[in-house]
């Protein structure tokens, strides 16, 4: 199994596969191919577990009582936030423990990329092993919408439309500190006139179905988070502190990511900027036609879409653009991890590519 993974990562350059099932958009994804498992969540309200080696759909998650909005998936670790106000945390080992048994026509199918996406491994209701797991633990703390997360091994960060965010330890499940970001915005030394911004933006907020808090992430004390107003903040997970703020977009921030050098965020501005974080500064501008939805990126390249059906790659060293073409409604979200990608669209389906 392992050899026929690794043999098709390496020489097949673009889409391989398609996930079909859901019967609404798709919201977020998360996979862990050495365990050949994928997650995605869809506005049909269901949380779906993918058997990648085979495309199938090997069970559901029930639990939630509205839709999930964000995922993250490490080592068999799934961490979901929902409309319902809570984080869940799943145990999917069960899906890796006991793999459906491999028949000659699933791995003539995964191995024959060429094929066109219509004759890709589809699934019907009735070829669901419908396997349903339940969660082990919940986060209930958050007063609305749970719009984005991140985990480490002990701990998780979450953004709510409560307009907080709150560290959460894994292990006991107890929030231990909540940041309010208006309050915080206004007793940071940075400039005052992000009061005025939130006034500013509450219209938009309240009339769009735009979150909030619309991306964060973190390493070890350093949380960054992008919010409705536009702006990007620099947060001590210490002090629970805002020590900068990277104002620059001019509409919400859905998407953010760092490294040790850069910060690349998109927002609904229709752009994708990359920061440089040891000067506050801008290095680079994409613009795209729509608001910018996801984004991910690596040393090479950074990879985002828009309110588009293509995905944007562009090569940070040739400053080139290439679309992955395939979805026929836009892409709603991106997962990328050693050199494969999972997209999910309004089109109801997850693709996977090599990138
Ligand atoms: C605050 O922002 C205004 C305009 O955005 C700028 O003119 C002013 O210098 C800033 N003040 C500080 C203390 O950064
Ligand atoms: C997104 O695209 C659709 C169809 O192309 C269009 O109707 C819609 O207005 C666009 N939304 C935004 C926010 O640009
Ligand atoms: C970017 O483009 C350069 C020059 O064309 C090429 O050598 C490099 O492999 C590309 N990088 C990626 C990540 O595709
Ligand atoms: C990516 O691949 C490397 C080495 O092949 C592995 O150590 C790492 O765990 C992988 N990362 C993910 C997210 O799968």
């Amino acid at each position: 199994m392992q050899a026929h993974s690794l043999f098709f990562f390496c020489f097949f350059f673009v889409f391989y596969q398609s996930l079909r099932g859901h019967e609404g958009g798709i919201l977020c994804v998360d996979f862990d191919h050495s365990k050949g498992t994928l997650v995605s969540s869809s506005l049909d309200d269901t949380i779906r577990v993918w058997d990648l080696r085979h495309g199938l759909c090997s069970g559901q998650l029930e639990g939630h009582a509205n839709l999930v909005r964000c995922l993250q998936l490490d080592d068999m670790r799934l961490l979901t936030g929902s409309d319902d106000g809570t984080i869940k945390q799943w145990d999917l080992s069960c899906f890796s423990s006991a793999p459906t048994p491999a028949t000659t026509d699933s791995f003539s199918d995964i191995s024959s990329p060429q094929r066109s996406p219509s004759t890709s491994p589809d699934l019907n209701d009735d070829t669901v092993s419908s396997r349903t797991v339940s969660y082990v633990s919940s986060f209930d703390d958050h007063q609305r919408e749970v719009t984005t997360i991140d985990a480490d091994s002990t701990n998780m960060v979450s953004g709510s439309n409560d307009k907080t965010m709150k560290l959460w330890d894994l292990e006991t499940q107890k929030c231990v500190l909540t940041m309010d970001v208006m309050w915080a915005s206004q007793n940071s030394n940075s400039n005052s006139s992000s009061t005025w911004s939130f006034d500013n933006f509450k219209m938009n907020f309240f009339e769009s179905s735009i979150d909030y808090v619309g991306a964060l992430q973190f390493w070890n004390f350093a949380l960054a988070s992008g919010t409705v107003d536009g702006k990007l903040r620099m947060w001590d997970l210490r002090t629970g502190q805002v020590h900068r703020t990277l104002p620059g977009h001019n509409g919400a921030i859905t998407a953010l990511q760092f490294d040790d050098i850069h910060l690349v965020s998109g927002s609904a501005d229709k752009t994708v900027r990359v920061w440089d974080l040891r000067t506050g500064s801008v290095s680079d501008t994409l613009s795209f036609s729509g608001p910018v939805s996801s984004l991910q990126f690596n040393a090479g390249k950074i990879i985002s879409s828009s309110n588009t059906t293509d995905i944007d790659v562009y090569n940070r060293t040739s400053f080139q653009h290439t679309k992955l073409s395939g979805h026929t409604e836009p892409v709603n979200t991106l997962q990328y991890k050693n050199n494969t990608l999972a997209s999910g669209g309004k089109d109801k389906i997850v693709k996977i590519w090599a990138v």
